[in-house]
Parts: C-alpha cells; structure tokens; sequence
C-alpha cells in the first residue's frame, strides 16, 4: 500500500474536522476517528473522498486495540481529541475532575499513541501531532506579563495539556532515531464546542487546523519534541 494514512482522534466536529478535511485534501486516507459511530459517519461523508471513519473512543482499551488493528501503516497520527469539563480554580477542582480530564487528554494519547506505534513504524516518515494549548504554557502563565492570569483558571485541563507537552518532549526523544517527528501544537483560542470561552471564541478553527496540517507534513531536517503555535512560531513551555 502507498497511499498515505493519517487518523485524527476527536475528528467528527471542530478542529479535528478540519484537521481531517485537510488531510484528505493533501491525498492522505484519513481515518476520522468518532467514538460514535453516527457522529463520525456524518463526518465523513461531510469531508469526502480520502475520509473513512474509525470509531475509536481514546478512554477504552479493547476499542483502542480493535482500531489498531484495523489500520496497517500509519504515517500521521494526530492526538485531537480533548475534553475540558470546566474553567474552575485549582481551589474548587475535586481530584475527580482531574482524573476524568487526565484520562482522555493525557492517557488517552498514550494509549493510541503506543497502539498505533506498530502502524506508524510501517511508514517512511512518521510524524505525530499532538493538539496541546498555549494555556499549558507555564511562562506565558507566569511572569512577566502572562497572557495567562490567575483568573484563568481551567486547573485540570491546563494542567492535562503541560502533561501533554512533557509527553511530547519524550516521545519525541524516545523516538527520534527512528526517524519520527513528535510535536505539539498551540491551536489558539477557536470556536467549537470544547468549552464556554472557546464557543463564545471568534478564532476560526479551520486556521488552527493548518497549523497541525504543518506539523504533519514536517520535512525530514525538521525540529521534533517542540511546541509551536498554530502559526509556526515556538511556544515557550
Ligand atoms: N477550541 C479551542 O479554543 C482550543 C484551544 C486550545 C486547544 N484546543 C484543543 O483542540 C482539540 C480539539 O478541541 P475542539 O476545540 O475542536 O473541541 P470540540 O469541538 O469539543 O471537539 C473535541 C473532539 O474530541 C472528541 N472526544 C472527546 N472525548 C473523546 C474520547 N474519549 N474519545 C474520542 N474522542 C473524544 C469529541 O467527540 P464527541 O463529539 O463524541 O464529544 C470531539 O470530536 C482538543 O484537544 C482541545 O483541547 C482547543
């Protein structure tokens, strides 16, 4: 098989679905991965030739492996999918936010990431992306002049998303000599369903979406194990 194959996770709606959209307009099969069936098909057959659907739900290990399976190369694979169940304080965040939030932005990656490896082992120039936020940013989240105030808040996703660039950085490290190109993406603040500020957002999902586009068709001489916003500029940790 020659064709090129990409999966997004989360990519029935939002940037995930723009992230796809554009896969497939660069030629790649892209596998929209929809933890429900119904979701992703309408997906899908939104983004059209190139699309096909994998129902993958990052928290379940059986359906994980039973994706896996079903995919034999991989060259791109982009860890969307994301949850932020609310903006609260570290204060008035129970332990079990953190755990529902942890499970699908930061073990959720794991999960598929080390799933998928065998696939993306099987491609010629295998590149990750993982949809990061620059409210993980602990300088622009501490002086001076933080774009992030404490009044952020957002305690468990934000901190989901630094494990997330840790994560990166390793993966990254670990993989570099095979060949692999890990990096995490800033999206920007983008209008979509994730959370009250996003929805009332004006930022274009589609425009955070080309900056994964980038990172996915990194050339070979490319930096690996960085955190770039969705315009190419580094993000600072
Ligand atoms: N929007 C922003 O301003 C912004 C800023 C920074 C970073 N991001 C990041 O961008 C990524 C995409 O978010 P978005 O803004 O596009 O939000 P969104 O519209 O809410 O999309 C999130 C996607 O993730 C999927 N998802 C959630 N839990 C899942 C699970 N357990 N298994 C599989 N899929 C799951 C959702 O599926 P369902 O439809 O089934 O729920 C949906 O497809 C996230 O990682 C988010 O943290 C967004």
């Amino acid at each position: 098989m020659n064709e090129r194959t990409a999966l997004v996770t989360g990519a029935n709606k939002g940037i995930g679905k723009d992230i796809a959209r554009l896969l497939a307009a660069e030629g790649f099969t892209v596998y929209v991965g929809s933890r429900d069936p119904g979701r992703g098909q309408r997906a899908v057959e939104e983004i059209g030739a190139g699309a096909r659907l994998l129902v993958l739900d990052v928290t379940d290990p059986d359906g994980i492996a039973q994706a896996a399976a079903q995919v034999d190369r991989l060259d791109v694979l982009v860890n969307n999918a994301g949850i932020s169940p609310s903006l609260a304080q570290p204060t008035d965040t129970g332990v079990e936010e953190y755990r529902r939030t942890y499970e699908t932005n930061v073990f959720g990656v794991v999960a598929v990431t080390n799933a998928f490896l065998p696939a993306l082992r099987r491609a010629p120039h295998p590149r990750i992306v993982n949809i990061s936020s620059g409210t993980a940013s602990l300088t622009w989240s501490t002086t001076p002049n933080p774009q992030f105030t404490p009044t952020s808040g957002a305690a468990a996703y934000r901190s989901s998303k630094a494990a997330l660039n840790a994560l990166t950085v390793l993966y990254a490290q670990a993989l570099a000599d095979d060949g692999f190109k890990v990096n995490a993406l800033a999206p920007g603040l983008r209008a979509t369903d994730l959370n009250p500020r996003a929805a009332a957002a004006g930022g274009d999902p589609a425009e955070a979406a080309q900056g994964a586009l980038r990172l996915a068709l990194l050339p070979d001489d490319s930096p690996t194990g960085g955190f770039f916003s969705w315009d190419g500029t580094p993000v600072p940790w």
